[in-house]
């Protein structure tokens, strides 16, 4: 690359919640942002604001289909996340994992890019060990209704290692952990839209199970960093890594929290716990913050604080 020149980085599902931000963040960093999506669950208003930008630019294709382009790196975090929008489609959402993953794999070694791939926790199934650590092996229903997500993003993992092992591609690997923020869709079903919907709305907060089990939550602007301290580092090192804020609630305390910030009415309701549903998820992110020296730094509050400000935008 000629010197003084912008590194062109393309971002698949650069139009949705987590992209949309990653994109934002990579213009402010000076990066020339090729935006790919297929608009299943992301948005063109998530991007609107950085249409202005002359170094940005958006395409509507499907990563199960190949697609080329002259970039230096490769973000590659197509697949809808919430299982309303992955299981709508399952067949789909293990092609776009699987298909987008070779698809991707294979222009990254054509033109030399570094790689980076949006995993899950999810690939930790239902773990019998708290919190998980990358050594993890993971405990997944095979042929279960998260399967088309969870097996898809398996897989997804084994082909990024296998290109790294068989064809030297530098490849990096993030396992994210439950993210929030603005730019999440208000009908995915995650609990932090969920419960912050209802209650800006004054409806019963809808909890699943007796609300003992637990999740993290990260807020996403450490989320982002995360994912450019990973892809920035010039180490050998692939990942996986965990990113995501260890710091546990039970979803009882995430509704009582958001009832508090969005001075809300809402009363809690109990309904029946999802098949697969894990009971407890949280990350050791140890390995992240001894790599490079990363760690989240917003707290539930505040983050929250924002969102609920994003979403009583979205319904005024
Ligand atoms: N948000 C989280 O908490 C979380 C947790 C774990 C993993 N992830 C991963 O991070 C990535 C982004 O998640 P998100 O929360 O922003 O979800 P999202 O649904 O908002 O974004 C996914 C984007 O990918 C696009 N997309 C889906 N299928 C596609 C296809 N075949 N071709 C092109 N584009 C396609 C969607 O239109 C959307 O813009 C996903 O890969 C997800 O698995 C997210």
């Amino acid at each position: 690359m000629p010197k003084g020149s912008r590194k062109r980085v393309l971002v698949t599902g650069g139009a949705g919640f987590l992209g949309s931000h990653l994109c934002a963040a990579l213009l402010k960093k000076n990066y020339e942002v090729l935006c790919l999506d297929n608009f299943f669950t992301g948005k063109k208003d998530n991007v609107l604001p950085l249409t202005s930008n002359p170094y940005f630019e958006v395409l509507r294709h499907d990563v199960t289909e190949p697609y080329s382009a002259e970039v230096d790196e490769i973000y590659n975090l197509a697949c809808p996340a919430s299982p309303v929008h992955y299981q709508f489609d399952p067949v789909q959402t293990v092609k776009t994992s699987v298909h987008g993953a070779i698809n991707l794999l294979d222009l990254a070694l054509r033109i030399k890019a570094r790689v980076f791939q949006a995993s899950t926790s999810e690939v930790y199934g239902d773990p019998e060990v708290h919190p998980q650590q990358e050594t993890y092996w993971g405990k997944v229903n095979p042929i279960g209704v998260r399967a088309c997500y969870d097996e898809g993003k398996r897989c997804a993992e084994t082909l990024f290692f296998d290109f790294h092992r068989q064809y030297g591609l530098p490849i990096k690997v993030a396992r994210i952990f439950n993210t929030y923020g603005p730019n999440m869709s208000p009908n995915d079903g995650r609990v932090v839209s969920n419960f912050i919907i209802q209650a800006l709305k004054n409806e019963d907060i809808t909890i699943f199970g007796d609300g003992s089990q637990t999740r993290s939550f990260c807020y996403v602007s450490d989320l982002i960093a995360g994912f450019t301290a990973v892809m920035e580092n010039s180490g050998d090192a692939t990942g996986p890594f965990n990113l995501g804020n260890p710091e546990e609630f039970t979803m009882l305390e995430l509704a009582e929290k958001v009832i508090t910030l969005a001075n809300s009415k809402s009363r809690l309701v109990f309904l029946p716990l999802p098949a697969d549903d894990p009971h407890r998820r949280k990350p050791d992110i140890t390995l992240a913050q001894k790599t490079f020296q990363w760690t989240p730094k917003v707290k539930l509050e505040d983050g929250l604080k924002e969102t609920i400000k994003y979403f009583m935008g979205l319904l005024s």
